[in-house]
Formats: structure tokens, C-alpha cells, sequence
């Protein structure tokens, strides 16, 4: 195991699309998963895609939240996932992302998806989730298009240090709304 070096914003391998996983099930993927989970939880993340530890592979990693109320969140490992909207319905949510560090902005997700992909044992994961679930696969896998948040944000006048969040007036989150976030959680 090890903790890998996270990619920020501007790096070339965080602009490219990423190439699909052959075989789900080769040792060396095996520990690049085993590598992402550890580097995720040292830097508290809710997720990880492989282009941020400069690996252009289509393999993300994140922590769903449970499916019973205050039941811990479950990590999930997608390989060569495919999203599908369900519905017209978009929600403006808070993100921040460990490849712009400290920054968060307003982004606007599809509010329910459907995602097929697979796991690490090569079974196919076909799950149809919405809210934070779904903003956070959307996030994640937009990593493996060579898409930041920044670039669904409608207004980058609402794109800030997360520092500065506690002056923002509008949509301010309350104290227990969770932020989307490949980042450390939470406004001050
Ligand atoms: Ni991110």
C-alpha cells in the first residue's frame, strides 16, 4: 500500500480522457485500487478517480452513503462505469475536489442517475441512486473525462475559497450540509 500524489488542476492527465480497464482483475489493479483507497482516506475524501494519482485509467473509488439513515457510508469501486440521467431534474450543490485544494463552487448535477459498472472481483454493480449518491459519481466520473467542476458551473462568481464560504449569502449551506468533495470536508 501506498499514498499517491495527488494531480491539481492544470495537469495534462487531469484534461485527457481516460482509457478503460481491460482486465478488472489484474494485480496491478488490484493495488491501484488498494492505492486510491489508502490515498482517499489520508487526504478525507469522499472519492478519488485515477487520472488525480496521474493514472489515466476509467476506475473511481468513493464512499456512498449508507442506504438507512445513519448507517456508514459504503466504499464502492466503479470500473469503466457509464452514467445515464434519469430525468430532466438538475440541483445546485456545493463541491470541492483534492485537485483544486482548499476551493469550492455551486455545481449543477443531474438530481437522479443510474450508473452500471464493475467491481473489482469483475461482477457488474447496477445501481440507480439520486442526491449526494448521485453528485458524487457524477463528480467522480467526470474526472475520467477530462472535466473539473469548475467547467459545469453555470457561475464562477460562486467558485471560492473554501475559507470564505462563511461570507457567502446566498444557497450558504447550513452547518450539517455535507459538501460533495474529493477534499477535506466542510467549511469552517
Ligand atoms: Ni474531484
Amino acid at each position: 500500500m501506498a499514498i499517491l500524489k495527488i494531480a491539481r488542476m492544470g495537469h495534462p492527465v487531469l484534461r485527457r480522457r481516460a482509457d478503460r480497464v481491460e482486465d478488472p482483475t489484474a494485480p496491478e489493479i488490484q493495488q491501484l485500487i488498494a492505492d486510491m483507497i489508502e490515498t482517499m482516506e489520508d487526504a478525507e475524501g469522499a472519492g478519488l478517480a485515477a487520472p488525480q494519482v496521474h493514472v489515466p485509467l476509467r476506475l473511481v473509488v468513493f464512499h456512498a452513503p449508507g442506504s438507512v439513515e445513519n448507517e456508514a457510508p459504503v466504499l464502492t469501486v466503479l470500473i469503466n462505469p457509464v452514467l445515464t440521467p434519469l430525468g430532466d431534474e438538475m440541483d445546485d450543490g456545493w463541491e470541492g475536489c483534492l485537485s483544486l485544494p482548499g476551493m469550492v463552487g455551486l455545481t449543477p448535477r443531474h438530481m437522479a442517475i443510474r450508473y452500471t459498472a464493475l467491481a473489482p472481483d469483475g461482477s457488474l454493480i447496477d445501481r440507480s441512486v439520486d442526491g449526494f449518491h448521485a453528485r458524487v459519481v457524477q463528480h467522480e466520473c467526470d474526472h475520467l473525462e477530462g472535466v473539473l467542476y469548475p467547467q459545469r458551473m453555470t457561475d464562477l462568481g460562486d467558485l471560492m475559497f473554501r475559507e470564505e464560504m462563511r461570507h457567502y449569502e446566498r444557497g450558504n449551506p447550513s452547518e450539517d450540509e455535507e459538501i460533495v468533495s474529493d477534499d477535506v470536508a466542510g467549511p469552517e
